[in-house]
């Protein structure tokens, strides 16, 4: 009986230390070669994908999405790299990864540097696995947009949400911007905190993670629908022109790079 109930109690506390905020996925991208397909899905096509755009998003194809070390070093990263170059029909080429997992709540981390190139427009964001809400996608059932930036305006960087009462195509979309000047020449941490009743996104470095917030929205703000309640997955992309990214002309010759040191998402355990 003694030596029962010494066990359960090995087992309380293994249990209650091993309860927490706990990282249920990380890709660090420490090697050299293509991209991880255990973890991430690509989108394919030059369709324009909702918003003209220019690109024509390849396969894990190397010379658009790859894993490379930094000279010297173990440590590495994901590069994803728009190229003017013809293409299926279309002038340039990038890469759009999908995460296959999924998370409802918690936190994502991204740590990264954007690229520099009018026309340009990249962005680390999320979409609803499934339509819940609606039968029509979206933006019925949501969109969170943790980093977007345009080429025409480097150094300013968006956080946006999506719902059918309040999304780009009405105009009253819930965005806000600050300025990082050194977003294109340093990596910076991008951070969405995402709770039951609240959406805050955020900024900064390693030091302070949380430096700056870039925007927060409460559910009982003024909004008549909430669809973060189910599964999204991580988006990371690198766009060419686009109603937004094109909006002030595409260089002609336009490339350029993202590179992602690492992706993390915690989870209350
Ligand atoms: C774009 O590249 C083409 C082919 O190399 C070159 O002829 C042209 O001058 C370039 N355009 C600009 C604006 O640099």
């Amino acid at each position: 009986m003694k030596v029962y109930l010494s066990l359960i109690c090995i087992w309380c506390v293994v249990t209650i230390c091993q309860a927490g905020f706990v990282r249920v996925f990380e890709d660090n991208f420490d090697y050299d070669g293509g991209v991880d397909l255990n973890k991430w899905d690509f989108d394919v096509g030059g369709h324009g994908w909702g918003n003209n755009e220019e690109q024509y998003y390849t396969h894990n194809r190397r010379e658009n999405a790859r894993c490379e070390r930094f000279p010297g070093s173990g440590n590495g990263r994901l590069i994803i790299e728009a190229r003017r170059e013809n293409f299926e029909g279309r002038r340039f080429t990038s890469a759009r990864l999908k995460s296959k997992a999924d998370w409802t709540y918690g936190r994502l981390q991204i740590r990264a540097k954007l690229p520099v190139g009018r026309g340009l427009w990249p962005a680390l964001w999320l979409l609803p696995r499934r339509s819940v809400y609606s039968a029509q996608y979206w933006p019925d059932n949501g969109e969170i947009d943790l980093m977007e930036q345009v080429g025409y305006d480097p150094h300013r960087i968006h956080s946006t949400v999506h719902t059918k009462a309040n999304n780009h195509m009405l105009g009253n979309h819930p965005s806000h911007s600050v300025i990082v000047g050194d977003a294109t020449s340093n990596f910076k941490i991008y951070t969405l905190d995402w709770n039951v009743d609240k959406i805050e996104m955020f900024v900064g470095d390693e030091g302070n993670p949380f430096q700056t917030r870039i925007f927060i929205w409460n559910k009982h703000g003024d909004w008549t629908t909430w669809p973060f309640d189910q599964p999204f997955f991580v988006l990371l992309n690198v766009a060419v022109g686009g109603f937004w990214g094109g909006s002030q002309g595409v260089d002609e010759n336009v490339s350029g790079r993202m590179e992602v040191d690492w992706v993390y998402y915690y989870q209350w355990r």
